[in-house]
């Protein structure tokens, strides 16, 4: 059974994530672009939106909400109560309404919109915009059947995986989230020091990037436990293990936790 089908799927909000969504929703013939209605504030990026993607747009939210089973709200977190709360008697029990506002807790959805009871938080990162996303959801305690209408609308863009509540999604934002941010930081301390040795600003990026892409790729496809791969470079007394036991010895596993719960008290403090 397809639970995506025949489903019309709204947008109330048309930028880079929504459009990201969108993107990857049609390049993988996982939706129909007859099926995508959306909305925005302002009407000039909506009809370009429209345009690009072959999607109807709509005036107001009011008539996607109107017109679809399943609503991403996709403005920023700070505007999702002016979109939203106005028109909250229209978000029947029928809708299945994805929340990608970071920081708003389920809770504070569901008094927003207290008809609903299939209410999602998605938690996207960056790479979405290559479909090589890690998708966090977590769902309202009254959700019914949405977890494989979740997993179906968003495998297409990345790995989905279910938290279980706000807590465990704050860790996916600092994970995956922030975590793509914390990579690229680490990828410019990479490329840093290899030019110490001579090496030009763009061999330098080069050997960064691919030494972080081939050990992800290879770790993915051959599907072996990272901790033996580990093994398998870094033989006793060789340079690797050199390098590694100076790593453990200043225990960066202990810095780099320090920066993500500080990272996640962040979390908690917007979310408030
Ligand atoms: N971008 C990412 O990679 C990413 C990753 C993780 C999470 N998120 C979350 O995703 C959400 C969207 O982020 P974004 O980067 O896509 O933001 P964005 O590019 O600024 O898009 C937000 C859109 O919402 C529209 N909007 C604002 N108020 C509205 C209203 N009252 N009614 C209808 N539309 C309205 C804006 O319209 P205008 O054209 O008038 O500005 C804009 O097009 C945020 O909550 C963010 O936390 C984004």
């Amino acid at each position: 059974m397809n639970l995506i089908r025949d489903k019309k799927i709204g947008f109330i909000g048309t930028g880079n994530l929504a459009q990201a969504i969108i993107s990857g929703l049609l390049e993988s013939d996982t939706v129909r672009k007859d099926q995508i209605f959306a909305s925005n504030r302002s009407e000039k990026r909506l009809d370009r939106v429209a345009e690009k993607f072959g999607i109807r747009n709509f005036a107001t939210n009011e008539e996607v909400v109107d017109s679809c089973e399943i609503i991403f709200i996709a403005t920023k977190p700070q505007d999702l109560f002016d979109a939203v709360e106005p028109i909250a008697p229209s978000f029947d029990e029928s809708k299945t309404v994805i929340s990608l506002a970071a920081g708003i807790r389920l809770e504070t959805l569901q008094k927003t919109l207290p008809n609903v009871r299939n209410l999602v938080r998605v938690m996207a990162n960056i790479p979405i915009r290559i479909g090589k996303s890690v998708i966090g959801f977590c769902t309202a305690e009254e959700a019914v059947l949405v977890d494989d209408k979740i997993r179906t609308l968003l495998s297409p863009l990345g790995y989905v995986v279910k938290a279980k509540d706000d807590e465990m999604l704050s860790a996916i934002t600092v994970s995956a989230a922030s975590g793509t941010g914390f990579i690229f930081e680490l990828m410019t301390y990479w490329a840093d020091w290899i030019k110490d040795y001579g090496f030009s600003d763009e061999e330098a990026y080069h050997i960064a990037l691919e030494t972080f892409l081939g050990a992800a790729m290879l770790a993915k496809e051959s599907k072996t436990k990272i901790l033996d791969l580990l093994d398998q470079v870094a033989s006793k007394k060789g340079v690797t293990h050199a390098g590694l036991d100076s790593m453990r010895e200043l225990d960066i596993e202990r810095a780099l936790r320090i920066s993500f719960e500080k990272a996640l008290l962040r979390d908690k403090e917007l979310g408030r």
